[in-house]
């Protein structure tokens, strides 16, 4: 035997930067016992062929078959656990409607252990299964059942970073779900900081506690302050929602007389660990106060054309040096599936480039520079996440972890349209970000361990 728990051989492709995807044709991947990339060495490197022939056969030797290709692991930076169970329903109504007719009430629920059991098991499974291997989490505003959910992630071997969800304020949330005070919502958060950290001590992969005031609207002055003492008690990660929609911005604005992301700065609620949701109606004072207190945006594209009715300006933030990865926003985004947002992120971007409005002149229909292509999009939904929540994650690279998805391009019901062995590798990576299904992930591994086969 050796030294490593996993060798690897094949074809990958991993972001270099938003424009550039790398392509590691053939590679030697060695994972170390701690679930990382020690080694990485391509056929140019002259030790490659006696690396070769010494690791293959041995058991730990991993060859891909043909038509298999590694891609990291995708990193949902925006979900919420609980309303998985409502996903695909209630798309057609404003947020605040949406919030208090469909959404609380279901979250409400949650009380009920087993029903917070039967749901969160289902969405960890199927997020593994879509190939996501890293998620940032909303739970709800009970902390037995947040915890739940962590364990579930921990048991499941996938990377959560979860929040028990802070809703303290009697005047906006509904009686039947919030937080019982302010004072309770921030002790509730303490012991649930501390068990997740608990617990983080026996996986591998890490899970995380989050502070989460569910938004400015939903939590108390004194609420948010406590928060963000409490996350720089404990180190911990911080996500909330921003300037998501006309009302939620305008809110914020006639409450407290500044826009959220000053708001939240005020409250110590941004920085290096924060990830805020959304983030549609930043103005350029917002935005570069984002970039220089390094707080990410989780870009939801689904969600933000239903809910928030608009487009992120994502280049401009981009240019402008704030990170962004990719959020589903499970269930005012749909699916579970980090490709149909990849995909939704270059549509909306070119709506937003070309503008819709066929009254006016081409020229002055859209925003110039908008667009963005699958493989930035690529970027946004592996390391543009990593790089969001600050960890060694998205990328096939040394000293990364190895979290990747085993794309299969020949499963029996979800074949992809390649007819050629020699076809360029650049195409076959734009027809894997395209039509992949659940089918086409045949494995996927976090931190070295194998966390779904496709049955
Ligand atoms: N703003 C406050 N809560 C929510 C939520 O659950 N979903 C979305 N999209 N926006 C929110
Ligand atoms: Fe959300």
């Amino acid at each position: 035997m050796n030294n490593y728990t996993h060798i690897f051989h094949g074809t990958a492709f991993s972001s270099e930067f938003p424009k550039k995807v790398t392509i590691l044709k053939d590679y030697l991947f060695f994972i170390d016992t701690n679930g990382m990339i020690k080694k990485m060495i391509g056929p140019e490197q002259a030790e490659y062929p006696a690396l070769l022939e010494t690791y293959e056969g041995q058991a730990n030797f991993h060859r891909l078959a043909e038509g298999q290709y590694f891609l990291p692991g995708f990193v949902d930076l925006h979900v919420h656990a609980p309303q998985w169970a409502q996903s695909g329903t209630a798309l057609d109504i404003p947020l605040y409607d949406w919030l208090h007719t469909y959404t609380f009430p279901l979250e409400a629920k949650y009380a009920d252990l087993s029903f917070a059991s039967s749901v969160y098991e289902d969405l960890v499974s199927t997020l593994l299964a879509n190939g996501t291997t890293t998620v940032l989490y909303f739970a709800t505003v009970h902390k037995e059942a947040s915890l739940l959910l962590a364990k579930i992630c921990a048991e499941k071997g996938q990377r959560g970073l979860v929040g028990k969800v802070v809703m303290d304020d009697p005047e906006q949330n509904p009686s039947y779900y919030r937080d019982a005070d302010t004072k309770t919502a921030l002790a509730d958060t303490e012991s649930f900081i501390l068990a997740v950290k608990e617990l983080a001590k026996e996986a591998k992969q890490g899970v995380y506690p989050v502070v989460t005031p569910r938004f400015i609207p939903s939590c108390s002055d004194e609420a948010l302050k406590g928060l963000g003492e409490l996350a720089a008690k404990y180190d911990t990660h911080i996500q909330s929602h921003c300037s998501e929609s006309d009302w939620a911005h305008g809110y914020v604005k006639e409450r407290l007389g500044k826009h959220d992301a000053f708001a939240l700065h005020d409250f110590g609620l941004l920085g290096d660990k924060s990830v805020m949701a959304h983030c549609n109606f930043l103005d350029d004072n917002d935005a570069a106060l984002f970039a220089e207190t390094g707080t990410a945006i989780s870009h939801c594209p689904l969600s933000n054309a239903y809910f928030a009715n608009s487009v992120l300006p994502l280049k401009r933030f981009q240019s402008m040096g704030i990170d962004i990865g990719l959020g589903t926003d499970i269930s005012a985004g749909a699916t579970p599936s980090l490709y149909d947002n990849a995909k939704q992120a270059v549509v909306s971007s070119r709506m937003l480039e070309d503008g819709v409005n066929q009254a006016l002149p081409a020229e002055e229909r859209g925003v110039p520079d908008s667009r963005i292509s699958i493989h930035e999009a690529f970027y946004l939904a592996t390391a543009g996440g990593g790089e969001s929540l600050s960890l060694p994650i998205g990328r096939l690279q040394e000293n990364y972890t190895w979290d990747v998805q085993i794309i299969d391009t020949k499963a029996p019901t979800a074949k992809l349209p390649i007819f050629s062995e020699a076809e360029d590798l650049d195409d076959i990576f734009q027809k894997i970000l395209y039509l992949v299904r659940p089918d086409n992930i045949s494995e996927v591994w976090v931190q070295g361990e194998k966390v779904h086969s496709r049955s």
